[in-house]
């Protein structure tokens, strides 16, 4: 807890009573994070303040700014790194400066860096060339704004991409003296939930089954920031199977949302489908998952078939079907194994209604047990996550207030 750390810096705002969503705050510290995703093809700056305790925190957002770069890895098919890259170095610092305005932090001025600073900044963005004259002609002309700390995700991811919000976090760090707080992707999807009113009590142990384009895991947590993965994907991760049987019917990436309409369309007409997909492991008594034989049949199924519009729907139907059986049953296990207070569901691939419908409905078996998911715009990548996790660790343990010279490394396959 910040109070007693016996260390609280003075850049902390004190305040004595707080409102935030409509909820009286008697805590002592307010703090505005700075918050930078790159780990894939979103390029995401957020500004949240946050108060409140570990176990209830409150937050709101100040500034959010995101560029989505997937209409130009369409035609790639996926992400294509070099290009994801690229983008995030011309976006970057455009969207802080939309993000600081919108937070009304964003002050033209003459700033000027001492020596140090600026051979500093050049170091840490060696690997970022193209970031290093947009880098400067920003900090020179842009006053430090009154923020408590940065937060910038440093994995999973594609580390190309991760070394550029990385090495622009670590260089604003230098210019602004302001620490940064490295944050592990997934863990911004799990704490994405407390961004809604509903959730701002999740209580532990919480259950936690992450679906998104880069992962398929349940995770146990115990208490705030800690977890134990208890299961995981052993080839293809959800979103990634969505993509993948999208782009076999012809939708281009990311097919997700796609499949999950024509399955809707298909559902709400009841139709029978004569498609019929296996559940990869089912019934195997562990908690891990796979989805590549689903996209293998859907691939046998499907391959040099000429595909009418309802053939697309009933497939998508019996593929989410499919999806469904698997997801909604390993949860259900797990819950009877580790009796969780709450669930949390995030990723993209939470963004489906249907999902969510039946995971309300899986729920209900386990009352009081309740569910939380992220608002829809916070349950694809984001940077509100990503500042919401840098305010529990610093909460956790504020000596990550501490302005330090360790670097921080990419790590794409970085694991909770
Ligand atoms: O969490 P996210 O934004 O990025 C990663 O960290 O991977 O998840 C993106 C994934 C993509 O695979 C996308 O197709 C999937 O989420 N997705 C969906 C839906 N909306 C996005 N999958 C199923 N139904 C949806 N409505
Ligand atoms: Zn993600």
């Amino acid at each position: 807890m910040l109070q007693s750390t016996g260390n609280p810096k003075q850049n902390l705002r004190s305040s004595t009573t707080n409102f935030v969503r409509g909820k009286k705050y008697n805590y002592l510290f307010t703090m505005i994070i700075v918050s930078i995703e790159t780990s894939c093809d979103e390029t995401a700056v957020s500004i949240i303040e946050a108060t409140g305790p570990i176990e209830s925190p409150a937050f709101t957002v100040l500034g959010n700014a995101l560029y989505s770069q997937i209409a130009l890895h369409a035609e790639y098919g996926g992400v294509f790194p070099t290009l994801a890259k690229r983008e995030h170095t011309k976006n970057i610092v455009p969207l802080t400066i939309q993000a600081l305005t919108q937070a009304h932090l964003c002050t033209q001025t003459t700033h000027t860096l001492t020596e140090h600073q600026i051979t500093r900044i050049k170091e840490i963005l060696s690997r970022e060339q193209d970031l290093i004259p947009i880098f400067f002609d920003f900090i020179e002309r842009t006053a430090k704004p009154t923020i408590d700390a940065l937060a910038v995700t440093y994995g999973p991811g594609l580390e190309p991409a991760l070394w550029v919000g990385i090495g622009f976090a670590r260089a604003l760090s230098i210019a602004w003296n302001i620490p940064v707080v490295p944050i592990n992707h997934m863990e911004g999807h799990i704490v994405s939930v407390l961004m809604d009113t509903k959730a701002i009590e999740v209580t532990y142990p919480v259950l936690a089954l992450l679906v998104s384009g880069g992962h398929t895991e349940l995770v146990y947590s115990p208490k705030p920031l800690e977890y134990t993965v208890i299961g995981k994907t052993r080839d293809d991760a959800v979103g990634e199977a969505y993509d993948k049987v999208a782009r076999m019917l012809g939708i281009p990436y990311p097919g997700g949302p796609k499949i999950a309409e024509l399955a809707d369309s298909a559902r709400n007409e009841a139709v029978v489908t004569h498609w019929k997909f296996p559940r990869p492991m089912l019934h195997t008594k562990d908690y891990h998952f796979s989805f590549s034989g689903l996209k293998t049949s859907v691939l046998y199924a499907t391959q040099d078939k000429k595909l009418s519009e309802p053939d697309k729907a009933h497939i998508a139907l019996e593929f989410e079907t499919a999806i469904r059986d698997v997801l909604v049953t390993k949860t259900k296990h797990a819950i009877e194994a580790y009796n969780p207070r709450s669930l949390v569901i995030a990723g993209g691939v939470i963004s489906n209604t249907y999902l969510r419908n039946q995971f309300e409905t899986l729920v209900g078996q386990y009352e009081p047990m309740k569910v939380y998911f992220p608002t829809q715009e916070l349950s694809t990548d984001n940077a509100v996550m990503i500042g919401v996790a840098g305010y529990l660790r610093i909460t956790k343990n504020a000596s990550l207030l501490q302005m330090s010279n360790a670097p921080i490394v990419a790590n794409g396959n970085l694991s909770l």
